[in-house]
């Protein structure tokens, strides 16, 4: 089907809530898409972090292709190896002690989370059940993931909010600090904020938080769901700050496109969660298992990880170099492979002139640009990107943007 045709189609038929789009994808390929034109695209967003290992990456075909015809899902009334191995092996590279829950996506893992975070008041900080997030911050669009989030934005329309979010401002320990009163039970933060437009917790702040919660017994979570899984050249972001919180929440990458979440619960808080307290019906099922225990095997291995930290530095450094060469860049930050640029000027037109020229990269509002490329780039690729949104900043300042 072409595109206008499928557009005319989705208006009809599929609830608006992602709004109309310039393009319909019909294939990957390591880190290329082609649309139904039969167009290429390098892809600097990969499916908003998902795509880490890029498309049709032969070992997850292959893991899928073997698992579907054996056991897609089994519900969680009974054991299956897979995600038990699983368990071991995020334990292992992460809490040793510590304990997992499956689920199925981003706000479903931070569900658990909260959930954790109020029994463990309620059980061990006199009922305390407040947790302090971040404003700018972004945790999914459940009730009480949208509530936890820092954004006007995503909360209106849906008053009233669950309550018990407080929001404190990234990097500044004394607004932790004057929102946390004896009913906290929690702090969840990105370690490194994506919706909110890529702004990375800064390593001497994320230690003042650890030992925040230590000393006030309130557990530390970390939404690692973006930024975590190799993408800032780390298997978890928090390693990237020398410390260790409670609680890592996980999807996106974690199955390569199956829909897959999961946290992690460090020794002291693991068995707080108890029978009968959360489940979910999909959540660890044979499949999505098996695709996330080889994502782990390829993303933490040394030689992957030192590419990724690599390629991130490459990639920053171009965009550095852009900006002392193009006024309306104005800042350049991110960590490892999560990188994002301010721009004076309008973000969208660039990014979706960028996509007319064949390259994928995303708007954050109208004057962030957000780049999560696959992790399997080369810096050939990135180059490659990068030439592309020169063309445009040229163009931009020679003749002004409305040419676009
Ligand atoms: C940091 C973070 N947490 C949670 C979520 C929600 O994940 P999902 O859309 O899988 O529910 C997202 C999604 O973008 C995210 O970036």
């Amino acid at each position: 089907m072409k595109l206008e045709q499928l557009k005319k189609k989705d208006s009809t038929f599929v609830i608006p809530t992602y709004g109309e789009r310039q393009v319909a994808f019909t294939r990957g390929k390591g880190v290329y898409l082609w649309d139904t034109e039969g167009k290429r695209y390098l892809d600097l967003l990969s499916g908003l972090s998902v795509n880490s290992l890029g498309y049709s990456h032969p070992e997850i075909v292959k893991v899928i292709k073997a698992q579907v015809s054996k056991l897609i899902h089994i519900s969680n009334l009974y054991y299956h190896q897979s995600q038990i191995r699983l368990a071991e092996k995020l334990v292992k590279l992460s809490f040793p002690g510590g304990k997992c829950f499956f689920c199925n996506s981003g706000a479903e893992a931070n569900e658990a989370a909260i959930k954790l975070c109020r029994k463990h008041g309620l059980e061990n900080l006199n009922g305390a059940n407040e947790i302090i997030s971040f404003e700018k911050s972004f945790h999914g669009r459940t009730l009480a993931t949208l509530s936890a989030t820092g954004q006007e934005k995503i909360h209106k329309g849906f008053y009233p909010l669950v309550p018990g979010f407080k929001f404190a401002r990234l990097n500044d320990i004394a607004s932790v600090k004057a929102k946390l009163f004896s009913k906290t039970c929690g702090i969840l933060i990105e370690p490194v904020q994506g919706e909110g437009g890529v702004y990375p917790g800064d390593m001497k702040f994320l230690k003042s938080l650890r030992a925040l919660c230590l000393e006030k017994k309130i557990l530390l979570v970390f939404d690692e769901v973006q930024c975590g899984l190799g993408r800032t050249g780390y298997v978890f972001a928090y390693e990237h700050s020398g410390i260790r919180p409670d609680v890592i929440t996980l999807a996106k990458s974690l199955a390569s496109g199956i829909p897959m979440g999961a946290i992690i619960v460090s020794k002291p808080y693991s068995n707080i969660l108890g029978k009968g307290n959360h489940a979910s019906t999909f959540g660890g099922n044979p499949l999505a298992c098996m695709v996330s225990l080889k994502v782990l095997d390829i993303i933490s291995k040394k030689s992957f990880l030192a590419n990724v930290k690599s390629n991130g530095r490459f990639f920053k450094k171009c965009l550095e170099k852009l900006k002392n060469r193009y006024k309306i860049i104005k800042e350049v930050r991110g960590a490892g492979l999560m990188l994002g640029v301010d721009v004076d000027g309008n973000a969208q037109l660039i990014a979706r002139e960028a996509m007319a020229q064949g390259v994928l990269i995303n708007a954050i509002g109208d004057n962030i640009l957000r780049f999560l490329p696959p992790l399997i780039i080369t810096k050939q690729e990135i180059s490659k990107g990068l030439e592309v949104l020169e063309r445009i900043l040229k163009k931009m300042r020679d003749t002004g943007d409305e040419y676009i």
